[in-house]
């Protein structure tokens, strides 16, 4: 399939009988509203490793009511995009990124390791199936939502003995309702999100239950998004309630180093590579909330962006941090996020050539 991977995992296939009807205007998806017609499910259990994988007609489950899940939070999951090209075809980017930090997620948690040529596998066949689910429009996708938990029905609290491994796939547009124009992020100085040592570094439920509270914070003054900062000493920055965070001070681009408690994004790997590939300086450091409002008056912020899958290149407009709202570029995207932006978004949709090996066709 891929010409990389061998796959051999044998997936049992049942269609459909009563296909749904596409959306028809593709410019007003919003985010994970809809879902296609089938889904992947595979099961492990205990002495028996990960067995019965197959593709069937998408809908309700049945878990236990006493579903460990449902109790304690053991569930991970990833976020990915089959991308449609100008000649019809479909394309992944750097998947298997993806299902290797499924792995650590999983380690973390306490779940069991999947084999990432089986989940590329699963993938593939997946959007084979429901191709015609890929949107054909710019700009919109088909969200992949892979994801793993918990269902023994036990009320203990201890690692599971039963899980799901599942793949639910959306065709969706942009994350923010704003689309590219600049998203307003305040800072939150009273909650925290994840520490080190935490689960930080996953992708996992708790670590976004944590932070409704910060998000609703930010909608009740006006705000899309959170800013956290660390949970310590509450002053370095880590990131945004669905991406990472970027700065552009005095022609630097910086952004907070991976210390446990922030995700690993693949956006911001591929933003910080792409970077360094165009000569700009980069630096992957502790930087507190107070520098950045120093760079801020001293005119050196030039500009502040957001990496996430579902996020893309996210230019941020306003930062609020207590009293002080800073109002970025002028409220416009700048230089280094619009480039970020469309060469990112070029090669993941097939308008530009591949240079960096991260597209995968299906
Ligand atoms: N940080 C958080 C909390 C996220 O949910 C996401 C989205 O996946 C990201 C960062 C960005 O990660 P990626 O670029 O791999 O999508
Ligand atoms: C993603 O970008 O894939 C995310 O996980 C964001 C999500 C929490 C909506």
């Amino acid at each position: 399939l891929s010409g990389r991977n061998v796959f051999t995992m044998e997936i049992k296939i049942e269609k459909t009988k009563t296909p749904k009807a596409k959306p028809v205007d593709e410019t007003k998806l919003g985010f994970g509203h809809i879902f296609t017609d089938h889904m992947f499910v595979m099961e492990y259990d205990t002495g028996k490793g990960w067995h019965d994988a197959r593709i069937v007609p998408y809908g309700d489950i049945s878990i236990s009511p006493a579903a460990m899940v449902l109790h304690y939070g053991q569930e991970i999951f990833e976020g990915m995009k089959a991308y449609r090209t100008p000649d019809g075809s479909i394309q992944f980017f750097r998947p298997e990124e993806n299902f290797k930090r499924m792995n650590i997620s999983a380690e973390r948690l306490v779940i069991p390791q999947l084999n990432v040529d089986d989940c590329l596998q699963a993938l593939h066949e997946l959007v084979k199936i429901d191709a015609d689910w890929v949107p054909h429009t710019d700009g919109a996708s088909l969200y992949i939502r892979p994801f793993i938990f918990a269902a023994d029905p036990f009320l203990g609290v201890r690692p599971g003995d039963k899980y799901y491994f599942m793949i639910i796939m959306s065709p969706s547009g942009a994350y923010y309702a704003s689309g590219l124009d600049p998203v307003n992020i305040y800072v939150e100085t009273n909650y925290v999100r994840a520490v080190r040592g935490g689960m930080g570094f996953t992708k996992t439920g708790g670590n976004y239950a944590a932070s409704l509270i910060g998000q609703d914070e930010a909608h009740k003054q006006n705000y899309s998004q959170v800013l956290w900062l660390d949970g310590v000493e509450r002053k370095y920055i880590e990131e945004v309630g669905a991406m990472n965070i970027f700065f552009v001070i005095d022609g630097e681009v910086v952004t907070p180093a991976l210390q446990g408690s922030i995700l690993s994004g693949i956006t911001r790997k591929s933003s910080i590579e792409l970077c360094k590939k165009w000569g700009l300086k980069v630096s992957e450091k502790r930087i507190t909330i107070q520098e950045i409002a120093d760079a801020y008056d001293a005119g050196k912020l030039n500009e502040v962006f957001g990496t996430g899958t579902a996020a893309v290149i996210s230019p941020v407009g306003h930062l609020k941090w207590g009293d002080k709202v800073m109002l970025i570029n002028n409220n416009k995207i700048g230089p280094i996020s619009q480039r970020l932006y469309d060469t990112m978004t070029g090669m993941q949709y097939g308008k530009l050539p591949d240079e960096m090996g991260w597209i995968e066709k299906l």
